[in-house]
């Protein structure tokens, strides 16, 4: 079965939103792609901005995090209802910079994923292991607990509707970019994972991802590779290059 790739950008913490603007405008043509989803993950200062940017456009918007509440005293914080009702179609999770930084684990991102679902986001789910796990050879052992954990109770028809975005840790921001090989390994692996845990049907629906240093050099080898459905990119969502990623 054909899956739809999927390029989407990570903005991180950056642009302000009349850069964010200003983005959307200097990218607009160069994403055009009409077999491609397209999706631009921006701060949550900048979502009306870039909503309002890309209208009428193939780009579709992402938020970087959510709460799982849908509202009351929680200071700082945005729930799902605030990002479907402001045009978000997608929301990351589980990336190691918030497992890292700020201290979310898989409980956290479990419920994310299933209040995801439930207000009508499409979740990202990113996994990854250290540059320590990746030398002691215990990378999939690793990948397999977070999967495990996050999708606990997901069911298959949502697990058909997940990105799963596999970013090793060593390969974020570092330039050092998993080889096409290594990076066909763990998706393999996760879509056997996906097989184990539901059934083939839902295996061969989820849609994978690379992150990790995917620039407009590399992505071409990585997007070949059969279980390589697209990419979250971080530093080159920020450039003109990401036109040539969503066109690889
Ligand atoms: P870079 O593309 O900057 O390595 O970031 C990848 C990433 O973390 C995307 O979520």
């Amino acid at each position: 079965m054909a899956r739809r790739r999927i390029i989407a950008g990570n903005w991180k913490m950056n642009k302000t939103p009349s850069e964010a603007k200003a983005l959307c405008a200097e990218l607009k043509d160069l994403v055009k792609n009409d077999d491609v989803d397209v999706v631009y993950c921006v701060p949550a200062i900048d979502i009306t901005t870039v909503v309002e940017a890309v209208a009428g456009t193939n780009v579709q918007v992402g938020a970087e995090n959510f709460y799982i509440e849908d509202s009351g005293a929680f200071t700082g914080e945005i729930s799902a209802p605030m990002l479907v009702d402001a045009g978000v179609k997608y929301v990351i999770m589980g990336h190691s910079e918030r497992r890292d930084i700020f201290g979310e684990n898989d409980i956290l991102i479990n419920a994310k994923v299933k209040k995801a679902f439930a207000a009508g986001l499409k979740p990202i789910l990113c996994c990854g292991e250290s540059l320590a796990l990746r030398k002691a050879g215990t990378y999939k052992e690793w990948i397999e607990r977070q999967i495990t954990w996050d999708l606990d109770g997901v069911t298959a028809d949502q697990v058909k509707e997940l990105v799963i975005a596999y970013e090793p840790i060593w390969a974020i921001g570092t330039g050092e970019t998993a080889t096409a090989d290594q990076a066909q390994e763990v998706c393999g692996f996760i879509r056997e994972l996906i097989a184990k845990l539901y059934d083939q049907a839902t295996a061969e629906a989820v849609r994978i991802q690379y992150g990790g240093s995917m620039n407009a050099g590399n992505a071409a080898e990585l997007l070949s590779k059969p279980d390589i459905d697209g990419g979250l990119i971080g530093g080159a969502s920020l450039k003109p290059d990401f036109g040539k990623i969503v066109n690889a």
